[in-house]
């Protein structure tokens, strides 16, 4: 009995182990499994308190026992107990790896050689350092069958399993990460979810000057093919990024809302395009083609978009 380690090292040592063993088996994703799965908090708990009752019982056991002694094994077993635990097992060890010679056995090494009163001692190679030089012998072994002679994988095959693992990561964090869209990579986002967020925002926000039908009032019409600013969502989210032209009413809408809420509502507002609202304001703007569009449908007077946004500043002012 008086090898066993404190409780209050066994107790955590377990508890850590059983955590450890639980987080690795358990596979919660990017979070932690105590997070993501509540009830596992309850287990560890449960645990925790096994730990604990079972550290009381075997304490109450051997108080029993310790009762039933006689007196002088009592007494030989409080020796026993209250002994300075000794570390010889891992002195043992620490010995068999360093095989150093004790300072009094020096002479039994010692060169004769002497330099000045330097003197050298015939050590033996420390068996930890040899054990690994083993160990690296074996390394190269089996890594020049492995690689040169079975011709396993090679560094470009390496990278690029990488490059197609890094480029479906970064797929599954853009659907996870919306919030990081700009105006370059925003896409018109067809989701019925996305869509009916952009509705709320824009009957939150926008309808004062819009109309809940988009038919426009201090604001254009935003359903028919004319745009001041530009259509398409990369124009349309940039527009509500940026607000419109100086004194004409509409802010920039990138301090109230989020990247994801202006891709959302620009989306909402493209999916008005072509619908027939109540009282339509009269169209501003120039018709707008997207340029991206293919070829073939472009005709002679679509002007490319730098022009387009001159030739509608242009029309306005008049
Ligand atoms: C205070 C009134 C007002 C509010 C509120 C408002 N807008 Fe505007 N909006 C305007 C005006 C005015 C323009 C024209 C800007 C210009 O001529 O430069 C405009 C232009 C636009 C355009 C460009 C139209 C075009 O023809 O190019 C879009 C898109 C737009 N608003 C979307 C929104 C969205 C989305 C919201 C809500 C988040 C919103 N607006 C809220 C007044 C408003």
């Amino acid at each position: 009995m008086s090898t066993r380690t404190p409780w209050w090292i066994r107790i955590p040592a377990l508890f850590f182990i059983i955590f450890g063993l639980m987080e690795y088996f358990i596979d919660s994703g990017d979070k932690p499994a105590i997070i993501e799965y509540p009830i596992t908090q309850f287990f560890m708990l449960m645990v925790l308190l096994i730990l604990i009752a079972i550290e009381l019982i075997l304490s109450s056991i051997e108080n029993v026992m310790f009762q039933t002694l006689s007196p002088e094994a009592k007494e030989r077993y409080l020796a026993a107990k209250n002994k300075k635990r000794e570390w010889t097992w891992i002195n043992n060890v620490y010995a068999r790896l360093t095989k150093t010679r004790a300072i009094e056995k020096e002479g039994e090494i010692i060169m004769d050689h002497n330099y000045d009163g330097i003197r050298e001692l015939d050590n033996v190679l420390p068996p930890w350092w040899v054990y690994m030089f083993y160990a690296t012998i074996i390394f190269a072994i089996v890594y020049l069958i492995r690689f040169h002679v079975a011709g396993d994988y090679d560094q470009k095959l390496e990278y690029e399993q990488e490059v197609a693992a890094a480029k479906i990561a970064i797929e599954e964090y853009k659907k996870t990460a919306k919030d990081l869209v700009d105006v370059n990579t925003v896409e018109f986002l067809a989701d019925a979810s996305d869509l009916s967020a952009g509705e709320k925002i824009f009957t939150t926000n926008c309808v004062a000057c819009h109309m809940a039908d988009g038919g426009g009032g201090i604001g254009p019409n935003l359903t028919d093919e004319y745009w001041i600013l530009g259509g398409g969502i990369k124009n349309v989210f940039n527009t509500i990024s940026e607000g419109g032209r100086d004194g004409k009413g509409m802010i920039a809408w990138k301090q109230s809302l989020k990247p994801v809420e202006m891709a959302q509502v620009a989306s909402y507002i493209l999916t008005m395009g072509g619908t027939t609202p109540a009282n339509p304001k009269a169209p501003e703007g120039e018709i707008w083609v997207d340029p991206d569009a293919p070829e073939s449908e472009k005709t002679e007077e679509e002007a490319t978009p730098a022009e387009q946004v001159t030739d509608s500043t242009d029309v306005a002012m008049n």
